[in-house]
């Protein structure tokens, strides 16, 4: 549990754990390439740890060097069968991506995970691989454990039914082990981290608008691969100075790429001072520092293409929302419902705790700003997003806040708490 009090400012110069989309791809891709890799700035958190054991049990070798992970990549056909079924904890990019790979391979895999994951849609995933020729088995044939059987796949040409970078990545990735082409169509542009990474690497593979198509049989090459802090996590810090009056923060080396960073547009429109500093690339990633100051933010609508793009933003944007003047209303995200948990019935009624004027909405959800918040005892129900927005709550509430099941936070932002002291006065 974490125990939060009103904060009086914040300030200074930090920087945020790697971006967790983009370390769970490095290991992924690099342990199919040939020959060795470096990643610099992996993120320690449990999800992507998840990933790297996957592949150790894979046969996958790992070193480190000072602070750069060393991956001895086997090529497209050098993963062996793990012995024991591979646990994806709390991880649905772990589980859904490895899908792809696993439907390519000459062995049969059994993919796990915790309570949460087991209740998460796989159908979405199962429906392509089949389409393409993999044998899955699944429980009520749409939840994990799920077992796949490897073995010979074809291409296809998928239109996604929801926008969902998991799903296209997975597609994209059984495209690697595939006969001829495969294409994914999404009816609305999402992170194409697994894009950039696989092209960077050497796949064929090309963009043309929201179609993303890769030739199969085509080998990766390993290389160095620097994470950019994670842009989902410094959104906690974006909204924390936004809020608090007096404060001003320097977050650097945060990835910008245009299909992440939404969380900056739509705060910049409710008024945020964030200014975009020294823009630079590492790889195939723009990064950049991020300033904010503290701003008074005005209620806005958010709907249409850029839910997608801020999807994991979305419970610290309702803390933004409910501190802002005015209404603002959040549609189209029923996605937020089949995250780790249900996150618009979660950040809903435990805002509604702390005093916020908050209504859950079918695909979104509806608040009026303004509120004076007041410390409460919520719960993040295992979910690290919740936990980490429900902390920011807290920052501006009067009185102790105390947040129930934080451990997860561990999931994508280990040293959360300890950064958040590092920069407030009281
Ligand atoms: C992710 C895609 C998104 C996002 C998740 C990470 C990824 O999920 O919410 O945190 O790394 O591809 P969906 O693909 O389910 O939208």
């Amino acid at each position: 549990m974490l125990v939060m009090n009103k904060v009086k400012k914040l300030k200074g110069v930090v920087t945020v754990p790697g971006d967790k989309s983009i370390s769970h791809r490095a290991i992924m891709f690099t342990a199919l390439s040939e020959g060795r890799s470096t990643i610099l700035n992996f993120l320690e958190s449990e999800d992507c740890l998840n990933t790297k054991k996957a592949f150790l049990q894979m046969g996958i070798k790992f070193t480190s060097r000072g602070k750069a992970l060393i991956v001895y990549g086997k090529g497209l056909h050098g993963l062996k069968a793990s012995v024991k079924p591979i646990d994806c904890g709390n991880s649905g990019t772990t589980m859904r991506l490895i899908s792809g790979i696993l439907a390519g391979q000459e062995f049969t895999s059994i993919l796990t995970g915790d309570k949460y994951l087991r209740r998460r849609p796989m159908k979405r995933v199962i429906t392509p691989l089949r389409s393409m020729g993999a044998k899955i088995e699944a429980v009520h044939d749409e939840l994990a454990p799920l077992k796949i059987y490897g073995g010979y796949l074809q291409g296809i040409e998928y239109t996604l039914p929801v926008a969902s970078a998991q799903v296209k990545s997975c597609i994209l990735l059984a495209g690697l082990y595939a006969d001829g082409k495969t294409s994914v169509i999404e009816p609305v542009s999402t992170r194409d981290h697994t894009e950039k990474m696989l092209a960077y690497l050497g796949a064929n593979i090309k963009k043309q608008g929201r179609k993303a198509t890769v030739q199969g049989n085509i080998g990766l090459q390993g290389k160095k691969i620097i994470v950019p802090g994670d842009i989902s996590s410094a959104a906690f810090l974006l909204v924390a100075a936004s809020i608090i009056p007096g404060s001003r923060i320097l977050i650097r080396k945060v990835g910008i790429n245009p299909t992440r960073n939404g969380i900056i547009t739509i705060l910049q429109k409710m008024g945020a001072r964030i200014k975009v500093k020294n823009k630079r690339n590492f790889g195939a990633e723009p990064v950049a520092d991020l300033e904010v100051r503290y701003a008074a933010l005005r209620g806005i609508t958010v709907t249409g293409k850029i839910i997608p793009n801020i999807i994991d933003e979305i419970p610290v944007l309702a803390v933004a929302a409910a501190l802002a003047r005015g209404k603002t209303v959040i549609r189209g995200a029923k996605e937020l419902r089949v995250k780790e948990t249900d996150r618009i019935k979660s950040m809903a009624s435990q805002l509604k705790k702390m005093g916020a004027k908050i209504e859950e909405r079918k695909d979104g959800l509806a608040i009026y700003g303004s509120a004076i918040l007041q410390g409460a005892i919520v719960d993040s129900f295992g979910d690290h997003r919740t936990a980490m927005s429900l902390a920011i709550a807290a920052m501006t509430a009067e009185g102790q806040t105390v947040i129930k099941d934080t451990a997860c936070i561990n999931t994508s932002f280990p040293g959360f708490e300890k950064l958040l002291r590092k920069i407030s006065a009281w």
